[in-house]
């Protein structure tokens, strides 16, 4: 495609209308230019390609589900994540779809959020690296991505409405940095931006955001589109960068575009801006195009072996699992015969096939099953309870398959409480009566406070796991996979704890930020709280065992990468996974940090008694954080920690490094600077000095003379903190006054400068 020849040849009319799609998965065609359109489609753990648009909208084509991206981001592993992608590449591309919308890297700011089982962490490096990987999967198959919701899509209360007060720091270190690793390192063809607004600004209309910063500053040079029905004032939109609007708005918004050029109120080069970018895409996905085949029952088993790998093994006291076909086994609950394996709303795959536990267990033995409880309503049906209790009597071990119901969490509309259904809490109360061997597979697509942890043996948190999860589940209940899966986020004791809590989902449209870049193990690790379970935690059959940290080197220029690496060991008698964690903390920070970020991650399989050694390499971002003095990152000097673990609570090895930097941050002082302020840097001390002590002597002779210490410390702490104005109070001098103080900060600010 003659890009540039066709921008010359499209008329206004035409210009505009590229600028929205034709329906609602397609971009419009110019028949007169050759331009055709093309297909894009949900998203992001499967295909929804809608079969009949006209007579049923909602149909779709049967498809895989994978694990949803909550669960997918449990594996820790770029390599499974890019494998899903490449098979949902694959299928684009037998299916005639040129973008498949998603991944979504939105941040888990609250357990409660009904989206959440669409996002993959609480930590933005992890959400980063993973959907980079899946990106890059799918691409590589010459089909694009939609990386959305860009950005702070963190709540469905009110989605298209609500504006999220966020400070740019936190939005830099935590929303944005998601987003910005994944644009930076996959590169995706589209963004789809997000409903909300961030500090006033829709995200459809917001230039900082969609050109400031994605273009400019990062890089981008691919598409942005609107989230559907995202848009608000269309012709801001195309200034602030907003390409490609969806769905179609029947040419209303197409005629606002034109009209604005005709009136001189948007620019043809602003427009054709956005139209090049349309084409681009256009031609890109056309290049791309290739005959291909899928293999539904091959990707059936992907989706099994990736689930296994996404599984989570949160508790197993007195090695409960896994099970010996042997035993006499229970399987309790509905979920076992129906799975709950998929979240509501947009990314709904009309699967092809699911595979229960209760039908993947007969290919290892026999169990006997008991519903125990129902999904519509939460209600316990005394009669399934009574018969669950009798089956769990008869035998060795229950596993009973619980979680939250479709109704629970979906698109749309955010959870109001953590809790799982009452009737299914009552059935483990009352199994528990009869049998202490209980192992508990949970569905769900976030966390959810669990009363029962003490009453149970053994736990499985296997998310939403996709269409083959009950055979993943059975896969590792039986041993034939060790369980590798560590928790992408924190599971909270209760919903109280959540920092989020007293401002979530805000006052009307008003979402206040306010525990600021302390989000998820960020929180929890700064107050020191104990949670149910830990960012990064996960069990497995085996054991593994950390050592020989070592660094590149102890000392280093932020300009520089260190290079950490450390031994990995299977301690254990069986194969398995282990994920390795990186975390860096700031020992002494003039602003508040985290007490540990994580900036590494690596998935190792080990033999028995296999060692291997696991290297990691940390640039300058590892170190930084973001300051808005500057607006960028910044590396304060000092002594760093590089701490290397199993979790964020189960820190194993650790070695400190110390980090130096020629960068410096603006100083100017003014009237309202303190004298501590001014002491602290020498330029300061040269010229206030003689003066300085002047007021300290006057100060300290205000207070009484042979003060106590305690006094003494109590007006050294007075001067510190007093504003360089009140000096004049503690120096009679007649020439020292205001004007002579404002001279002498002049002079300071000046030396500072040069
Ligand atoms: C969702 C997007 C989705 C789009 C198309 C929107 O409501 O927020 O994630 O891709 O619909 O179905």
């Amino acid at each position: 495609m003659n890009i540039k020849k066709i921008l010359d040849e499209l008329t206004l009319e035409e210009k505009a209308s590229l600028c929205s799609g034709a329906d609602f998965w397609h971009t419009k065609a110019v028949e007169r230019l050759d331009i055709p359109q093309i297909m894009v489609s949900d998203g992001p753990h499967g295909l929804r390609k809608n079969i009949d648009l006209a007579e049923n909208p909602n149909q779709a084509i049967k498809a895989v589900c994978f694990p949803t991206a909550s669960a997918l981001a449990c594996s820790f592993d770029r390599t499974a994540l890019k494998a899903v992608g490449k098979a949902l590449g694959e299928e684009c591309q037998a299916e005639d779809v040129s973008v498949i919308l998603g991944p979504g890297c939105n941040i888990k700011r609250s357990p409660i959020c009904g989206r959440n089982f669409e996002y993959f962490s609480e930590d933005p490096y992890l959400a980063a690296e993973l959907a980079g990987a899946h990106i890059k999967g799918v691409q590589s198959k010459g089909v694009g991505t939609s990386l959305k919701h860009f950005a702070a899509n963190n709540q469905e209360t009110r989605r298209l409405t609500v504006d999220e007060k966020i400070d740019e720091r936190t939005l830099r270190e935590i929303y944005l940095a998601a987003f910005e690793g994944a644009v930076k390192n996959a590169k995706p063809w589209t963004i789809m931006c997000s409903y909300n607004r961030i500090n006033g600004f829709h995200s459809s209309q917001n230039k900082w955001l969609l050109t400031d910063v994605l273009r400019d500053e990062w890089g981008y040079e691919g598409l942005v589109m609107s989230d559907w029905g995202a848009v608000d004032d269309r012709v801001e939109g195309v200034k602030a960068g907003l390409d490609l609007e969806m769905p179609a708005s029947f040419g209303k918004n197409d005629k606002l575009i034109v009209e604005a050029v005709n009136n001189g109120e948007l620019s043809m080069e602003e427009l054709d801006k956005c139209v090049q970018r349309v084409l681009e895409l256009v031609d890109k996905a056309e290049e791309s195009k290739t005959e291909a085949k899928w293999d539904m029952e091959a990707q059936h088993e992907l989706a099994r072996n990736i689930s296994a790998q996404c599984s989570v093994l949160l508790k197993n006291e007195d090695n409960i699992l896994p099970l010996d076909k042997n035993e006499k086994i229970a399987f309790i609950g509905l979920f076992a015969q129906k799975p709950r394996y998929q979240g509501g709303g947009s990314s709904h795959i009309n699967s092809f096939k699911v595979t229960s536990a209760l039908e993947a267990v007969k290919d290892i033995c026999e169990v006997e099953y008991e519903q125990g409880y129902i999904t519509d309503e939460d209600r316990t049906d005394e009669e399934l309870l009574e018969k669950a209790v009798q089956c769990a009597k008869r035998n060795d071990k229950v596993v009973i398959f619980a979680g939250l119901p479709d109704a629970f969490e979906s698109e749309g509309y955010d959870r109001t409480h953590m809790r799982m259904p009452d009737c299914q809490l009552r059935l483990i109360e009352e199994i528990k009566k009869v049998n202490d061997n209980i192992v508990v597979v949970l569905h769900n697509g976030s966390p959810v406070e669990m009363p029962f942890i003490n009453d149970i043996k053994g736990l499985l948190e296997v998310y939403l796991g996709g269409q083959a999860v009950g055979a993943a589940a059975c896969d590792i209940l039986f041993g034939k996979v060790n369980p590798s899966g560590k928790l992408a986020e924190t599971f909270p004791l209760k919903l109280s704890d959540n920092p989020s809590y007293l401002n979530f989902p805000g006052v009307g449209d008003d979402v206040q930020y306010r525990e600021g870049i302390f989000v998820g193990y960020r929180y929890y690790d700064k107050k020191d709280m104990q949670v149910l379970f830990p960012f990064g935690y996960g069990l497995s059959y085996t054991s593994f065992e950390y050592s020989n940290l070592t660094l590149s080197s102890d000392e280093i220029r932020d300009t520089k990468t260190l290079t950490v690496s450390c031994d990995i060991t299977n301690t254990g008698d069986r194969e398995g996974m282990e994920i390795v964690q990186l975390y860096v903390r700031d020992k002494e920070s003039s602003v508040p940090r985290p007490v540990k970020e994580l900036k590494g991650f690596e998935k190792v399989s080990l033999k028995p008694g296999e060692t291997r050694r696991v290297v990691f390499n940390l640039d300058k971002r590892a170190f930084a954080y973001y300051e808005t003095a500057i607006s960028d990152w910044f590396v304060e000097y000092g002594e760093f920690e590089i701490l290397i673990g199993a979790s964020s609570r189960d820190i194993r090895l650790s070695k400190p490094v110390y980090v130096n930097t020629d960068a410096k941050l603006p100083v100017q002082f003014d009237l309202n600077s303190t004298v501590g302020d001014m002491m602290s840097c020498d330029e300061g001390k040269a010229v206030f000095g003689e003066y300085i002590d002047k007021f300290c002597e006057g100060m300290l002779q205000s207070n009484g003379d042979g003060l106590g210490e305690a006094s003494r410390e109590m007006a050294v702490s007075m001067f510190r903190d007093t504003p360089l104005r009140g000096m004049i109070c503690y120096d009679e001098r007649p020439e020292f006054d205001r004007t002579k103080l404002a001279e002498m900060i002049d002079t300071v600010n000046n030396m500072l400068e040069s």
